[in-house]
């Protein structure tokens, strides 16, 4: 087992959500050496902890292990490829960051010899990047299709069933701390398909450009949309996809979708998450956990930092398989 000395960077929502988790850890509660934040304020923890000067974390040669949860994609990519440049294992909850330059992401590790875990990056509590990693075939896999984002789904579910007003639902979902500190990104599919291409990274072996893919989020839809699928007995979720076709071809998409009681989806509720898995041989698989929230965020970070310590490291699967085509975004180039 490696012993982990870890810098950690940020504590907002998801970076007090771990130091609470690890409290009831106490193999790591000590691990954590140094918290990097932006600025002053009274926190749970003694001042000698904190430092504003990233480089206390970068340059401590006893660090072994970064764990990047700050609230900036841009800030995030300069502290997770300097870390791993450094040597250090990284643990990284930037979905936005992750499947913005996941090719110079594998590339760094390979290059350094190093790991780069992003477990929380994800549909938070829920282990679907292990597991898409290392339980299921890449031949066997047919789709992958999930709510994957918190904060659409618990407004969603307020709008849906309580009959609260939008605005009073999104202020809600961002005071219990679901929401990104931009709730756009949320509400309008963003969020849901960064975690997409990371997801069909790791059931496809492709990498994508979030750009290339159609994502529709949830802020236009309409009292008549809700009225019609109440009607029809449907929920409206916010769904992301990922399906492979014929000849190698996999496509994707983000869209709110009506869906009808015999889905397994139609049950996901309030922050939660769901991710179908249908593959040749087994059918389907689902899985269900909190996808938002520091605790449950920083439940999975702790799993990374946990494997960590046993050497842990994706593969990267590579496979033949590449985006056949994306949605309306191909029909209007063809129109
Ligand atoms: N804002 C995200 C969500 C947080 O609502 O799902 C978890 O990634």
């Amino acid at each position: 087992r490696l012993e982990l000395k870890i810098g950690v960077f940020g504590f907002g929502v998801v970076g007090k959500g771990l130091y609470e988790v690890m409290k009831q850890s106490p193999a790591l509660d000590k691990a954590i050496k140094k918290i990097c934040v932006r600025s002053k304020k009274q926190r749970d923890l003694p001042d000698s902890y904190f430092t504003y000067n990233p480089d206390d974390i970068i340059n401590d040669e006893e660090i072994n292990t970064v764990v990047e949860l700050v609230d900036d994609s841009e800030a995030a990519y300069h502290i997770v490829k300097k870390s791993l440049q450094r040597g250090k294992n990284v643990v990284s909850a930037n979905k936005k960051m992750i499947a913005e330059h996941m090719a110079e992401m594998i590339a760094l590790q390979k290059e350094h010899n190093v790991s780069l875990l992003y477990e929380a990056s994800a549909c938070g509590s829920i282990p679907v990047i292990r597991s898409l990693e290392e339980y299921y075939d890449n031949d066997l896999l047919l789709s992958v299709t999930g709510i994957l984002n918190g904060s659409s789904n618990y407004i969603l579910s307020r709008v849906f069933d309580n009959g609260q007003p939008y605005e009073v639902a999104l202020k809600e979902a961002q005071t219990l701390g679901f929401a990104e500190s931009d709730p756009t990104f949320d509400v309008e599919g963003f969020d849901s398909l960064y975690k997409l291409v990371i997801l069909t990274m790791h059931s496809f072996g492709v990498i994508i450009n979030p750009n290339e893919v159609l994502n529709y989020g949830i802020s236009n839809i309409s009292d008549f949309d809700i009225k019609y699928a109440r009607e029809k007995g449907f929920k409206i979720k916010l769904v992301g996809q990922v399906e492979r076709l014929r000849e190698n071809k996999i496509t994707l998409f983000v869209l709110p979708r009506f869906v009808g009681r015999d889905k397994y989806i139609y049950a996901v509720e309030e922050e939660f998450n769901g991710v179908v898995i249908k593959g040749l041989a087994y059918d389907k698989q689902f899985m269900f956990g909190k996808g938002a929230g520091g605790h449950p965020t920083g439940s999975a970070v702790l799993s990374d930092i946990t494997a960590l310590m046993h050497n842990y490291r994706y593969e990267y699967k590579k496979t033949n398989y590449f985006q056949g085509f994306s949605y309306f975004k191909d029909a209007a180039i063809e129109i």
